[in-house]
């Protein structure tokens, strides 16, 4: 059993939760993820890594409650117990030492990114960061992306805080030269960004969160294809160069069980009501 250590709630529906796995975060870095499982009939989930606290042992990330499993976890407090956490599974993000980079976080996912982040600042990279959100209720991470930023900008789908949207970067991108990018958000962010920096070939890392089952290589559900060529997400991935991503097959392989997830969260809140906060 691994037990939730703390718990917080980021914005609406959005979660920290740092769980005692000390054999996982000696060996965890950024990008890669676990998979866990709440009890035993549970499905399994992977989630990204935003940290890892060597002295209290334990592993953080940031999850969205969307679906059945996450919308579970949400109610679930400091002191309780999940039946199963694997990882760390993937391979790390590249954090070498590029020069001027652009990140850009959607989200949940502006956390994880926060771990890539710090990981490029000790690499002595210059980091212009995006956190962008739907609205201005759902931006998480800020202050710290803003910490580790060089430049630091936000973007709201509707404008309701910073830039509306990511059409700035256009201009940003024509005004400065960047050595490396790196995208982790829903795919439609990634996309966008990829679109933008493709005109300059600019090498733009994203985070593909396919379908996964079992996260090491061995059902094939999380296969993407990058460069014309299949790979598994698991363990080729999860990070690859979005310049290379066939997103339309991505977001296609995405929504194959939708119906049934749609079908399990609406159980869900029928039988066990919404989310309680806190
Ligand atoms: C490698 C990897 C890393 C991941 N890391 C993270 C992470 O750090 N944090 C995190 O929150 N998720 C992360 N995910 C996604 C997460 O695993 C899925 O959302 C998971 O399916 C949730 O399980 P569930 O049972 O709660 O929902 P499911 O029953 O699987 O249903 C998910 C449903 O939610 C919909 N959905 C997905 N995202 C949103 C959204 N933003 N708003 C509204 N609807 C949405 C989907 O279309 C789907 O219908 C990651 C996925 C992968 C593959
Ligand atoms: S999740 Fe099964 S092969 Fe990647």
């Amino acid at each position: 059993m691994y037990e939730l250590v703390t718990k917080q709630e980021l914005a609406p529906n959005i979660y920290l939760i740092e769980i005692a796995a000390a054999d996982v975060a000696k060996k965890s870095n950024p990008g890669q993820f676990v998979i866990i499982r709440l009890d035993q009939k549970g499905e399994r989930v992977p989630l990204t890594i935003a940290g890892v606290d060597l002295n209290k042992g334990t592993v953080a990330t940031a999850f969205h409650a969307v679906g059945r499993t996450t919308k579970k976890l949400a109610k679930m407090n400091a002191g309780d117990s999940i039946t199963d956490l694997s990882g760390p599974l993937g391979n790390p993000a590249e954090v070498g030492k590029f020069g001027k980079v652009l990140l850009v976080g959607g989200g949940v996912w502006c956390a994880p990114l926060h771990y890539v982040a710090e990981a490029l600042r000790k690499n002595s990279n210059e980091l212009f960061i995006v956190a962008a959100g739907r609205t201005k209720n759902d931006m998480v991470y800020e202050n710290e992306l803003k910490a580790v930023a060089d430049q630091f900008f936000v973007a709201t789908d509707d404008g309701s805080k910073g830039n509306q949207g990511l059409d700035f970067l256009a201009d940003v991108l024509k005004a400065q030269k960047f050595d490396h990018a790196v995208v982790m958000g829903p795919v439609s962010t990634m996309k966008k960004v990829v679109d933008l920096t493709r005109p300059y070939g600019l090498k733009t890392m994203v985070t593909l969160a396919s379908l996964m089952v079992d996260g090491t290589g061995m059902c094939g559900a999380c296969r993407v294809t990058v460069g014309g060529v299949t790979k598994f997400a698991c363990m080729d991935g999860p990070e690859f160069n979005g310049l290379d991503v066939d997103f339309e097959e991505l977001v296609s392989r995405q929504r194959v069980y939708l119906p049934e997830e749609r079908m399990a969260s609406m159980i869900h809140d029928k039988l066990e009501g919404g989310v309680k906060r806190g």
